[in-house]
């Protein structure tokens, strides 16, 4: 399939900043994408241009491209590997996925499927079968650090489900958020994701009320320790987080601190990778040399493709890793990262609470596939 025509849109993102909506056409079908962008940012990270520097750039990719022939997503992808370089830098990982994304929407068009089912017939299953595996859902309900504007530390306090998603789950995790709504101190706003912020006692405190709901719910935390630059006695952190019975912790120190990720799982932690593994192989692999984690989070616009996003949940997944499809806190309405992470079977979704219109979007796409595959 030949691309005909390439637009790229500037929009706005959930943080009221600017981002970019990237529409192809191919065989007279046109696909759109929108892209997020995340604040607490790892620097491994591939590298993203503004607006104006892509539509600069954007003739001259048209020209070079005019002629050639892609037959699937995957074989447009590694096109776009080799085209972008280093870190995507001469193309930009923004502008980048949201062709990867356009495209493969526009072969899942033409082969009259979902695109998650598009995805997993080209990388899985070459069948039209289309077994699922369902996931769990982490849930940021209590908020602090570069996404919040109190006085906690920790970046995201979680609910993790016991549950698989189904309807019945998304009761569980509305009444609970109104049962704590109720319960914590006033006043109570919400921040970047939808999660409450106020001001609490100390870093712990949002645990001791999260922990009435653990009939349900594991307790974990997005420790997000690259943005903290106050000095903390780490090891007594980790002692009081035991203690209230926190069992997930992602990015509990820097992104380059493998070692003391390590440490940490020979304490009864489930460790998780975010800023340390950036959704980047090679990352992966030293992680998975220094045994550093048990898990890893999956944001596709940390590396810029959806191939790239495949070898990445492949091998997680070869090594016996859980992973987690992620969105950003600065989203948009667009809700690919569920076709991606249900196409590649993921453990887990970590997409907000479902009551902020951007979150939401993700929410009801996940209901909808539940209901109709
Ligand atoms: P970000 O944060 O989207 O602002 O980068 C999310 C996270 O750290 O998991
Ligand atoms: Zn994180």
């Amino acid at each position: 399939m030949k691309i005909e025509n390439i637009q790229v849109n500037k929009i706005l993102d959930s943080r009221g900043e600017w981002t970019i909506e990237v529409e192809v056409e191919s065989e007279g079908i046109k696909e759109k994408a929108s892209i997020p962008s995340g604040k607490s940012r790892g620097s491994y990270e591939a590298i993203c241009l503004d607006y104006e520097t892509i539509q600069k750039n954007l003739p001259y990719f048209l020209k070079e491209i005019e002629n050639i022939d892609f037959d699937s997503s995957q074989r447009f992808d590694e096109f776009l590997i080799e085209r972008a370089g280093k870190n995507k830098e001469k193309l930009g990982a923004n502008f980048v996925l949201g062709l990867s994304i356009a495209f493969a929407r526009i072969i899942a068009k033409k082969e009259n499927l979902e695109l998650w089912k598009y995805l997993k017939k080209e990388y899985f299953e070459k069948t039209n079968t289309f077994l699922r595996e369902g996931n769990k859902l982490i849930i940021n309900t209590i908020g602090g650090g570069v996404h919040s504007f109190n006085n906690l530390d920790i970046q995201e306090y979680w609910l993790v489900s016991k549950e698989k998603f189904s309807e019945n789950l998304i009761n569980i995790i509305l009444n609970t958020i109104k049962t704590l709504e109720e319960k914590l101190p006033k006043p109570l706003g919400k921040n970047d994701e939808g999660a409450f912020c106020t001001d609490f006692k100390d870093n712990y405190e949002p645990f001791i009320y999260l922990s009435q709901f653990e009939e349900d719910f594991e307790l974990g935390a997005d420790i997000a320790a690259n943005q903290i630059n106050k000095k903390f006695d780490w090891n007594k952190v980790y002692e009081s987080l035991k203690k209230l019975n926190v069992i997930y912790l992602e990015d509990p120190y820097k992104e380059d601190e493998f070692e003391n990720f390590t440490n940490l799982r020979f304490k009864g932690f489930k460790v998780i990778g975010d800023d340390l593994t950036v959704t980047n192989v090679e990352r992966l692999k030293i992680a998975i040399e220094k045994k550093s984690i048990d898990g890893v989070i999956v944001k596709p616009n940390q590396i810029g493709t959806i191939k790239e996003t495949f070898d990445f949940v492949k091998l997680a997944k070869d090594n016996n890793l859980f992973t987690i499809f992620s969105h950003r806190s600065g989203e948009t309405n667009d809700n690919w990262i569920i076709d991606l992470g249900v196409a590649f079977d993921t453990d887990y979704f970590k997409i907000g609470v479902p009551m902020q219109g951007e979150r939401v979007s993700k929410w009801n796409r996940l209901m909808e596939i539940f209901k109709n595959g």
